[in-house]
């Protein structure tokens, strides 16, 4: 692998285009939906400190592990580890690991489109004035008969997946970069001032308490698997997305620097959200635990009761399906570079395929709110079967391989020479991480939710 090498689809622009690309990637629904309302579920402050505990332990070292496998080799995931373990004369089997990816990719965006699919429509009900002066009960009215519309579900699902799709098609330069600098700074400005208004809720100190006092009873093996699961859905890690990324990435970039920032940056994002959420929550005398609507019942009586409240809301739905965007191009990047590289296809053909496939995978995930919510397997619909096979166990298999691959496959002198650290002190630390650390973890907390341990 020399120092020339580029990937075919060519490279960002500089680093920012990196960082504003891969935070593009990690911030989204995982962050302002699906955090809120997991944490909920799983008793608020025990289950965020072992989230950011996997954050900092297991996601920053294998985020910069993925970085640097993808910048390596500067291709598309599978063929990445192929190429990777050549070099390092190991087991070819290792390209498994990039098919593994793929697939997860595509499931993820069958169901994360359908969600963002609800925000899109959000920005519709806001702007046609739906939550103007609606209280808790209505929200939540207009919320279950929306999900229990397969043909409203239908629409805005196909809508944002082509969305996603005419994006990827576009190309990485133009495409991905010009859909993601805007968004976050203005994203961000409207959590930091969602927070304030949750400050005049009258509940704010008891959506704080919730947020963070751990009570450790409430933890069970399952949440500790949701919690460290979630740290990899949230910074886009163990299938092949900050990978293809950081085949992108141009040589002279520092990965640890930029990847403390990108994953500084969720972090921050997912808290506001929750520190906004919960105590509008407990002001309307709603659940924590309500489960994937908690955003669409909460948020809409925020803009609905403050002034301006309707172009705030129309401006945050907005945001949140930007937001949702940048991640969605992230899960199919990977299938469109393999089908570019490997089956001789340009990138629009490449997009009508893998599309089209998530998109009809998606009906699975629709029709879990209505028509097929009895139909259950292992007690989970199919939304949450998908969820729980691909966060909580695809991906962190998908990280802890790469963390094996990183450390123990690689040789030190490639894995030093990527990362470029200034110090070796900080190499050693990284070093410590991704070879014991970060597999040990995600190992125990298998053996947790199997019932070894
Ligand atoms: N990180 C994204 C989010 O939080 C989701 C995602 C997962 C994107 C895996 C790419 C890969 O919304």
């Amino acid at each position: 692998m020399t120092d020339t090498k580029k990937s075919i689809h060519g490279e960002w622009s500089s680093r920012f285009a990196f960082i504003l690309a891969a935070t593009g990637s990690a911030v989204g629904l995982g962050n302002i939906w699906k955090f809120p309302y997991i944490a909920g579920e799983n008793g608020g402050g025990a289950f965020v400190i072992v989230y950011l505990l996997c954050v900092v332990l297991i996601g920053i070292p294998i985020m910069m592990a993925e970085t640097l496998l993808g910048r390596r080799s500067r291709q598309n995931p599978i063929n990445t580890m192929k190429a990777l373990a050549e070099e390092a004369g190991a087991d070819k089997n290792w390209h498994y690991l990039g098919w593994m990816g793929v697939i997860a990719g595509f499931l993820i965006l069958s169901y994360y489109s359908v969600i963002a699919g609800w925000a899109s429509a959000y920005v519709f009900k806001d702007f046609t004035g739906s939550f103007f002066d609606a209280d808790a009960s209505e929200i939540k009215g207009l919320f279950d008969s929306f999900i229990a519309s397969p043909v409203q579900l239908i629409f805005w699902h196909s809508l944002f997946m082509l969305a996603t799709m005419v994006v990827v098609a576009r190309g990485v330069n133009s495409g991905i970069e010009k859909a993601v600098r805007f968004l976050m700074p203005s994203l961000f400005v409207m959590l930091v001032l969602l927070v304030a208004y949750a400050m005049t809720t009258g509940s704010y100190d008891e959506g704080i308490e919730f947020l963070f006092m751990p009570d450790f009873s409430k933890l069970t093996g399952d949440s500790v698997l949701t919690a460290m699961g979630h740290a990899f859905f949230t910074l886009s890690l163990g299938m092949g997305a900050i990978m293809i990324y950081g085949s992108y990435l141009p040589k002279d970039v520092s990965i640890s620097k930029t990847v403390f920032l990108i994953a500084g940056t969720d972090t921050v994002v997912a808290l506001l959200a929750g520190i906004a959420i919960f105590p509008i929550v407990f002001a309307s005398g709603q659940e924590p635990s309500a489960g994937p609507g908690l955003i669409f019942q909460t948020l809409p009586i925020a803009f609905g009761s403050m002034t301006g409240g309707w172009l705030f809301g129309l401006l945050f739905f907005v945001m949140l399906v930007f937001a949702a965007l940048s991640s969605s191009i992230s899960l199919i990047e990977p299938a469109v570079a393999w089908l570019v590289e490997n089956k001789d296809m340009n990138r629009k053909q490449a997009c009508i395929w893998s599309g089209s496939v998530t998109w009809l995978l998606g009906f699975g995930t629709i029709f879990s709110f209505n028509v097929w919510s009895e139909f259950k397997v292992f007690d989970r619909t199919i939304f949450q079967l998908l969820d729980y096979l691909t966060a909580n166990l695809m991906l962190p298999i998908g990280g802890f391989c790469i963390a094996v691959f990183a450390g123990w496959i690689m040789t030190q002198q490639h894995t030093e020479q990527e990362l470029n650290m200034p110090s070796p002190r900080n190499y050693q630390a990284w070093k410590i991480l991704i070879c014991y650390v970060a597999p040990a973890a995600v190992f125990l907390v298998f053996l947790n939710v199997i019932g070894v341990l």
